[in-house]
């Protein structure tokens, strides 16, 4: 049995939000055996007078979900200064064509898992390419490490070089065998994984929104995430309205994460809402290409679900902590009100977890997986005998330090830091 004992993340039962409570939890096979808190006064929540973070500290925390990533583009981050469809003409697809080799990026996987443990990401939606054996390979090392989450081989069979198209009925029968393979039940699954509107031929769309079905599979795709993109979509469908494309291909569903969705009108939000499909803001990859600052509070008025994603590599913060506190800036740049940072935290976590049907993760509560985070973060400049005014949790999110996170265990294993 092993125990960790510090300042507990945890859920505030009264609202979609997170607290700390001082406490323990212990650990046993993988699983969170209980969660023991000290009295109730230590309790530290927005609300209440503030407890001020104090050196030695230590936080436990639920591991982050990072709801939308692409495995393949760790080596790309930084490359600025182009919008989105010259990003992936001139950097993306150049990047992605060397995971034709299963070796390469069978490595690759390992390098970027252990990054993203070091940064306390236990959960994942992330796509990889058009290779078939390299997302293969992904989905078995991220398995076999123990990740929770999903894993996508990219379709598209038009609008890219030639080398990342292949044949429609190809592309099909490869996610059928993903999904064979690594089934919705799993903890590490297939997810139908269609790029976008413009690199996918209607048939591809209709096919994967079949396939999915069949399978009760999720779906991840990118939705609305710029103009030109938008325009470009109107173009290739009728002028239909690209939420509608996705619509009648019934792509559309409770399991499907499209990522970004910044440019949609109040119909747009209405059919997404209908279908309880999940937007997965990214809110520093919009910042980084110029895409546009997504309305959060529009989707949330219009009750669509919305999840966090970094969005790797259009995104260039690898920290969940960080496309947190990414998004609190985005509302407030916009004139809604912004977040708190303990609705930020719930993001990440059991927010996360909640939006994307997972009852396993994102909360330190018995029998819960114990994907679990330390965090000790360092004030040396904490005035003593001083009563901060500061919410702690908005303090740890906007001073937030990387070198905070100590250790990160996936089912109760240690397998970063320590
Ligand atoms: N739209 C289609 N493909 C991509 C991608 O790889 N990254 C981003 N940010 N948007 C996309
Ligand atoms: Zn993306």
């Amino acid at each position: 049995m092993t125990t960790l004992t510090g300042k507990l993340l945890i859920a505030d039962p009264s609202g979609h939000q997170m607290m700390l409570r001082s406490g323990s939890i212990r650990i046993s096979e993988g699983r969170i055996h209980d969660v023991v808190l000290e009295n109730d006064e230590e309790a530290i929540t927005a609300a209440d007078s503030f407890r001020p973070l104090v050196p030695g500290d230590r936080i436990i925390c639920p591991g982050f979900i990072d709801a939308h990533l692409h495995l393949s583009q760790f080596g790309i981050i930084g490359a600025h200064g182009l919008p989105l469809l010259k990003w992936l003409d001139q950097v993306t697809f150049p990047a992605e064509r060397a995971w034709e080799d299963v070796n390469f990026a069978r490595q690759k996987t390992r390098l970027v898992l252990a990054n993203l443990l070091s940064f306390g990401t236990t959960s994942f939606c992330a796509y990889t390419t058009v290779h078939h054996t390299s997302a293969m390979a992904a989905l078995e090392e991220a398995s076999q490490l123990g990740f929770r989450g999903m894993i996508g081989q990219v379709l598209m069979d038009r609008n890219a070089p030639p080398e990342l198209c292949r044949e429609t009925n190809q592309l099909i029968d490869e996610a059928a065998e993903t999904l064979a393979r690594f089934p919705s039940t799993s903890e590490m699954a297939a997810a139908v994984t269609p790029r976008f509107a413009i690199t996918c031929s209607p048939q591809l769309l209709e096919s994967a929104g079949t396939l999915a079905a069949e399978h009760n599979a999720a779906i991840q795709t990118h939705l609305a995430e710029t103009e030109q993109e938008c325009a470009r979509v109107a173009e290739l469908f009728d002028s239909a309205r690209y939420v509608d494309v996705y619509q009648q291909a019934k792509l559309l569903t409770p399991q499907t994460i499209l990522g970004h969705g910044v440019h949609l009108d109040a119909r747009d939000r209405e059919t997404l809402a209908t279908h309880g499909a999940i937007i997965a803001h990214c809110p520093t990859a919009n910042q980084f290409l110029g895409s546009g600052q997504m309305n959060r509070q529009a989707l949330n008025e219009a009750r669509v679900k919305v999840v966090l994603g970094s969005d790797i590599g259009a995104g260039y913060e690898r920290s969940m902590v960080s496309v947190a506190r990414a998004a609190i800036e985005t509302a407030a740049s916009l004139g809604n009100t912004p977040p708190s940072a303990a609705s930020a935290w719930y993001d990440i976590t059991a927010g996360a977890a909640d939006a994307l049907g997972w009852d396993d993760v994102g909360q330190l509560r018995k029998g819960y997986r114990a994907d679990v985070v330390v965090i000790q973060p360092d004030f040396t400049t904490q005035m003593q005998g001083h009563d901060s005014i500061i919410d702690p949790l908005s303090q740890l999110m906007f001073a937030w330090d990387d070198r905070w996170v100590k250790q990160t265990y996936l089912r109760g294993q240690s397998v970063w830091g320590g």
